[in-house]
Parts: structure tokens; sequence; C-alpha cells
């Protein structure tokens, strides 16, 4: 979604904004940009369309020492170059970028016209700049949170005032915002990719603070002007980790460092000689996992996958009942909080907004919510009443990958801690453990052989539907499949239980329908080898996803990837890694922007 930058410094701003939007062009956008501001003006440059758009405007000799810059994935208003971002006032003096959605903006609009403002734009994001024009008395912070105090909705907010130069003044609510300290320089951002080249120093600015920087100081304040002290904090990741070191996309790096960001998440949590796992970060003592009688988990698109095999998993082998919903649905619903329940919210990024809404009106009601996540620092990270990171590092690419594997991850750990705790005998937990710990090799073998799902790519990628089928804790693997097949390549793909295609999907088989089918050597796989030859005689083509060595398979199936043996609850992990690149492939093949597919974006911080 929308990204922010911001900057105060003696370096080339325009060069310093530039590269920061460009940093943050993985949470997809669709239009672009800056305003310099120096030698008591504003220059404010805007495009449709990519950055290099953007880049290709800027005049020569754009000189000023401090500015802002915004990526703006449209919410309100057409991807226009008047619609994009920074919006001024009608005097223009004031210059702002704005994350977030004005619910309230018509009536805002009304009055400000009303009194005689001018609007340039379509979007609600320009009555903030307008407001601020109405309050400012030649105090720019005070005119923001005069502003702010009025607006419903959500914002992380940066702005800057020509009487007022080289200060910048960010707020938020309910939209990330980073500040970043560098050597005799001060960034503001809306995540830490956009700065992490120039420092690692960061302080992460709360809802309904206010935060002034300029080059050398900063300042953050309540909406009451209550001073507020911050921590400093440091961030580990590297700026190689945001690169894309040798590959050609970030979702095929992504896809390929899997074996390294499964370990991650695994080591140091297990405890080998007890055959269990620690997870400290749960907050919770061995009496109060006991007493846990159900678990919940919310999460949206991929994390939501993540969170279906992790409800089959901790049914089958830690005996609790568990289920899985979109927290969209959650949140609406009035739901409610059984004793003894524990919940958790999975999500990557840590700022998807469904997820974090749901998870607070849980918390409202009194709920336990716990945090999976990977963004440290995130919303859902720091609101959430305990969790655990999964480690996998920056994930760039719009399309999910690694953060599945390592999510799911976290769920085989909770699952093994929570069944050793029970009936789950040392001999049963240290088979468990072993097999956990096979997975890294035996995903680094998919991903050998990736050369046969690239030649089926080639040849399947021209079909325009597709059905992924799976059965059990594959069942959530197939519906993962399928996501990624339709966000990065656009074909139509539908993930189904392959017992349901018999109650309607069968209607769509056909020689132009190929069904990609997971048969693991599990206890359901006679019923799957059923299932595809109900294909199969309806004249479907079968891609059959099986282990190493299934001869009987390879000869009912029109092609197969064949994928390492592994003990059954173990199959998502040697599942998911050939569906992700036959997505890859796809795309590619179709020549899609495979890190940035059309109309998505990264964090989806609106609802
Ligand atoms: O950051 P989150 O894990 O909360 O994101 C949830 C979804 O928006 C995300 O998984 C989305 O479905 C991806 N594009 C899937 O590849």
């Amino acid at each position: 979604m929308c990204g922010i930058i911001g900057y105060c410094g003696p370096k080339k701003t325009a060069s310093i904004l530039i590269e920061g939007l460009k940093r943050l062009e993985y949470r997809g956008y669709d239009s672009a940009g800056i305003c310099i501001a120096g030698q008591g003006q504003f220059r404010i440059i805007k495009s449709k369309g990519k950055i290099k758009n953007l880049q290709n405007q800027l005049p020569d000799g754009l000189s000023g020492n401090y500015g802002i810059g915004h990526t703006r994935w449209a919410t309100h208003g057409g991807v226009t170059d008047n619609n994009a971002h920074p919006h001024t006032d009608c005097a223009g003096k004031i210059a702002i970028a704005h994350n977030g959605i004005i619910e309230n903006f018509e009536a805002l609009k009304n009055i400000l016209t009303h009194e005689g403002h001018k609007f340039q734009s379509e979007t609600d994001s320009e009555v903030i700049a307008h407001l601020i024009e109405k309050y400012y008395k030649g105090n720019l912070e005070k005119a923001v949170k005069e502003a702010i105090s009025l607006i419903k909705g959500t914002y992380g907010l940066v702005c800057m005032h020509v009487d007022e130069p080289g200060l910048i003044v960010g707020a938020r609510n309910g939209s990330p915002l980073v500040m970043g300290i560098g050597e005799n320089e001060m960034f503001l951002a809306s995540d830490v990719t956009a700065i992490i080249a120039h420092t690692k120093q960061v302080v992460y600015i709360e809802d309904k603070e206010v935060v002034c920087i300029t080059q050398n100081e900063f300042r953050t304040t309540d909406l009451n002007n209550r001073e507020i002290e911050k921590e400093v904090e440091q961030v580990s990741w590297e700026l190689q980790e945001i690169e894309k070191s040798g590959f050609s996309h970030f979702m095929e790096k992504e896809i390929f460092e899997q074996p390294e960001s499964i370990k991650r998440a695994i080591i140091g949590r297990i405890v080998p000689e007890l055959a269990t796992a620690k997870l400290g970060g749960l907050n919770l003592s061995t009496n109060q996992l006991l007493n846990v009688e159900r678990i919940k988990i919310i999460a949206a698109g991929t994390s939501f996958h993540a969170g279906l095999v992790a409800a089959y998993l901790l049914e089958s082998i830690a005996r609790l009942p568990c289920v899985a919903e979109l927290a969209s649905e959650v949140r609406y619903r009035n739901p409610i909080i059984e004793r003894n329940s524990l919940y958790f919210a999975v999500s990557q990024s840590g700022e998807t907004a469904d997820t974090l809404y749901a998870m607070r009106e849980l918390q409202r009601k009194g709920a336990i919510v716990l945090g999976i996540c990977n963004v440290v620092g995130s919303s859902i990270a720091r609101e959430s009443n305990g969790g655990v990171y999964i480690h996998s590092g920056p994930e760039i690419a719009v399309a999910s990958t690694k953060a599945f594997t390592s999510q799911i991850s976290v769920f085989y750990l909770l699952c093994l801690l929570l069944s050793r705790m029970k009936d789950m005998s040392l001999e049963t937990g240290s088979s468990f453990l072993e097999n956990l710990q096979t997975i890294p090799i035996n995903v680094g073998k998919i991903l050998e052989s990736r050369q046969k799902i690239k030649q089926l790519s080639k040849k399947y990628c021209h079909y325009k539907d597709f059905l992924f089928l799976g059965r059990g804790i594959n069942y959530p693997v197939a519906l993962e499949g399928a996501l990624k097949l339709k966000e990065i390549s656009y074909i139509h793909a539908e993930g189904y239980s392959a017992a349901e295609i018999k109650h309607g999907p069968i209607a769509l088989i056909n020689e132009n329908t190929p069904s990609i089918v997971l048969v693991p050597d599990d206890r359901l796989r006679e019923k799957i080898i059923s299932n595809i030859k109900e294909i199969k005689a309806r004249n479907g083509k079968v891609i059959a996803l099986c282990v190493e060595g299934d001869e009987e398979i390879k000869k009912i199936a029109d092609d197969t990837i064949e994928v390492p043996k592994v003990q059954e609850i173990f199959y998502p992990y040697v599942m998911i890694v050939p569906l992700q690149l036959f997505a890859y492939y796809s795309a590619l093949e179709l020549g899609r922007d495979v890190d940035q597919p059309r109309n998505l974006a990264k964090s989806v911080t609106v609802e």
C-alpha cells in the first residue's frame, strides 16, 4: 500500500527520496511524488505509474535539504498525476503525504469548501493540507495537532511548511511511521526498508503521537503536548536482505531462501533432550498453557492458509480444538470469547488492517491474542499480548512465500510444546523433532529440481483455469498454491479439497482445465487416486505432486512433480515449494510483473 519517506539532512534530498520510494515499491503503488523544500519554496513533482516516470520528470539541479515523498495506492480518486501525493493547501505553503483513510473527509471537505478552500484532487488526503492551513498560526506542529484531532480514520502523515524551513512533522494513527536517526540527518518513513541503507537506529512512532524532526533533533509528543520519551531501537536486518542479491526477482530469492528461513524459525527454540520446544515470547506459564482448551487463529491471505495448516496440526497432534478464521470476518461478527481460549493473530507484515482490527476487537472483549509476525516492531507484534517472531528476514515480493513456511514452522513448534505437555511421549516427540529438522534439506532438494517445474510451467501456463486439489493438512496447501498462481500470473485458479470436486467443481473439468493434485503417501492416498481417475475420465489433465518413485501416480497423471518422502504431517512444506515455483515460472513465462503484480499491495493497511 502507500509508502512515505521524509528526509532532513545535508545530502541530495531528491536522490534520498527517490531511493527510499524505490525501496517502498514492493508495497504496491500506482503513482508517486516528491516535494523538495529549499530557498523558501516547494518543488512538487508527481507522476502516475512507476517511479521511473517520476524520475524522468525531475528537473536538473533540483536542490533543497529537506523533503517528503510518497507512493500512492489509490483508494479515493483515480490513478492520476493530480491525485498523487504530496498535496498542498490553497497557498501552496503546506505539503503533506498521507497513508491511510480519512473516513470523514467528505464532511470536512464540505466545510472547508464552504469556507473558501479550493481542492485540487479527488483524494481524501488533501483535506489534511487544508485543515492544517486553516489552523496554522505560525506553528506547524500545533496546526497538525488541531487538524488531526478532527480526523476520523487512519493516518501515517508527514508534512512541511515553507515558513518553517528544515522541519518535518509526522503523525501516526493506525498507519505505521518510523523515524530514522542518521549522522547529521533524520528520516521519517512508513517502513524501515526505505531508510535502512542510511541508518539502523530507529524510533517507532505510536498511534496518537506526533514527531517533529529537523536535521539533528527530534521530539515526540502526544496530542496534549506531553513529551514522550522514546526508545531508540536497532534494526537487525542487513541491507543485502532487502536487495535481490543476484536473483532476478525478490520472489525467486525468497523461495530459494526457505531452507535457511525455516531453520531460522526453528533454531534456538528446540530442547532436544526433552523433545520439546521453548517459545518464551508466548508469555504463558506451563499451567496457563495446560489450561488452554481451544485455539483460534485469525489471519488473511497466505497467513490464513498457514493458520489452516496449524489448525489441522494442533487438532490432530496436540488434540486441541483449533480453527483458523479470516480476520476480516471475525471482526464484524461480534465474536464470542470462550473461556480458556487462546488466540493467535498471524501476519507477515504485522500491519494488515483486517488482522490488526480483529485482534483489537478480540482483546477489547478480554481475549489473550498472541502474534505470529515477521516484521519486528510492527503494530500486531507490539499490540499483541505476546507472541513469536518467525525471523524470515524481510519479505519484499508481494506474493508471500518464505513467510508461509516459517509461520507453519512456528506452529509445528507450538504443536510439539503443547503435545509434550500432555500425551506425547519422549520417543514420539524426538521423532517429531528429527523429522522437522530434516525439512530444510528436503526443501533444498525440491529447489534443485526446479528445471522440471520450469518446463511444466512453460507447458501449462497458457491454460486459463486451474484447479488445485489436496486433502487433510494439504488442503490449505492447495488453497495457497491457487492463491500464488492467481496473484502473480493472473491465471484463474481455485483450491478445493479433492473430495469436494464431486460436489460441484467437477463440472468445470474438461481438456482445458488442468488440475494440480497433491498426492502424499498418506492415509488418504487411495481416495485421492480415485479423484484423479474421476478427472481423467472427464478428459481433464492432471499434474500430480507425488512422492519420489511413486510409479502408480506416474502412470495415471499426465505429468508429475516428485517431492521427497517425509512424515505424513510434514507434507505441507514439500508440497508448497513446488507450487510456489510453478506460480513463479508461469508468471515469468507470461511476462508478468512478478514482484509487484497488478492491483496488489504487500501490506494491506486499509480494510
Ligand atoms: O502481512 P500479512 O501476512 O498479514 O498479509 C496477509 C495477506 O495480505 C497476504 O498474505 C497476501 O494474501 C499475499 N499477497 C499472499 O501472497
